[in-house]
C-alpha cells in the first residue's frame, strides 16, 4: 500500500507537515507495510491554470498543456492508494502555491467532464482522502470545507470522522496545546478510518 502526503504549508516542518506525518504514521502502525511519499507544494513550481487553453484539458482527458510537475504529481496520485492532504490558513486562504495545485486539478477535471467526450474516467475516482486543516485566529473547519469539495470535484472519496470536527483533523494554534480540536487524538482516528475504507 503506498500512501501520498500532500503538504501544503511553505514551512515544510511546522504543522501542517506535523500533523500530515502524524495521520501517515498512524496509517503505517495499522499497515507495516505500507510505504509513503510525501509532496510538499511549496518545492513545486506548479503554475496557475491559464483557462484559454481549455481546449487541450477537452481533448486530452485530465491532461494539461503547461509543461511543469502537475503531471508527476497527478500520477503520484493515480498510483497511491490513499492519500492524506494538509494545508494551513495563511493570509485568509491557503498559501498560493497550494491553490496553483488545487486550481490545476480542478480545472483538468472541471473542463473534462463538463465538455469532454464523457468516455474518459477520473484516474482518481473513489480514492481515500484524509483531509487536514490549519489555522491560528480563524476556525480551521473552513480549510475542511474547502479541500473537501476539492476531493469532490475531482471524484475521490473524503475520509469522515465520526467525531468533531466530521472532515477530517483541524488544529487552531499550537497543536499540543488545542484542547478544542484535539488534532494529535484526531489524526489517528484519521488513519483508523482511512485505514477501514480501503
Ligand atoms: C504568512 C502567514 C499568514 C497567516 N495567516 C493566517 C490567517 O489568515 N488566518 C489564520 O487563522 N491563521 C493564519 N496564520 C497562522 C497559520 O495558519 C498557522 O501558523 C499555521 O500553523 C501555519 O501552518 P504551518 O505551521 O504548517 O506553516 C498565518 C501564518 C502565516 C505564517
Amino acid at each position: 500500500m503506498v500512501v501520498l502526503g500532500i503538504v501544503g504549508s511553505m514551512r515544510k516542518n511546522r504543522c501542517t507537515n506535523t500533523l500530515v506525518n502524524e495521520v501517515i504514521t498512524a496509517l503505517k502502525e495499522r499497515n507495516p507495510r505500507a510505504t509513503e511519499k510525501i509532496i510538499h507544494t511549496a518545492d513545486m513550481g506548479i503554475q496557475p491554470c491559464r483557462v484559454i487553453c481549455s481546449s487541450y484539458c477537452i481533448q486530452h482527458p485530465y491532461c494539461c498543456s503547461i509543461d511543469d510537475e502537475m503531471a508527476d504529481v497527478l500520477a503520484s496520485m493515480t498510483e497511491a492508494d490513499a492519500l492524506v492532504i494538509g494545508t494551513p490558513l495563511y493570509f485568509r486562504a491557503p498559501p498560493a502555491q497550494f491553490q496553483a495545485f488545487a486550481e490545476r486539478l480542478i480545472s483538468m477535471f472541471f473542463f473534462q467532464e463538463s465538455k469532454g467526450s464523457g468516455n474518459s474516467r477520473s484516474p482518481l475516482t473513489g480514492k481515500p482522502c484524509g483531509l487536514i486543516g490549519v489555522a491560528e485566529y480563524s476556525n480551521p473547519q473552513r480549510i475542511l470545507e474547502y479541500l473537501h469539495d476539492f476531493c469532490t470535484v475531482l471524484g475521490m472519496h473524503p475520509v469522515l470522522l465520526e467525531r468533531f470536527p466530521y472532515l477530517g483533523v483541524a488544529a487552531q494554534g499550537e497543536i499540543e496545546m488545542d484542547t478544542t480540536f484535539q488534532p494529535l487524538e484526531r489524526a489517528k482516528d484519521l488513519a483508523a478510518a482511512i485505514s477501514a475504507s480501503l
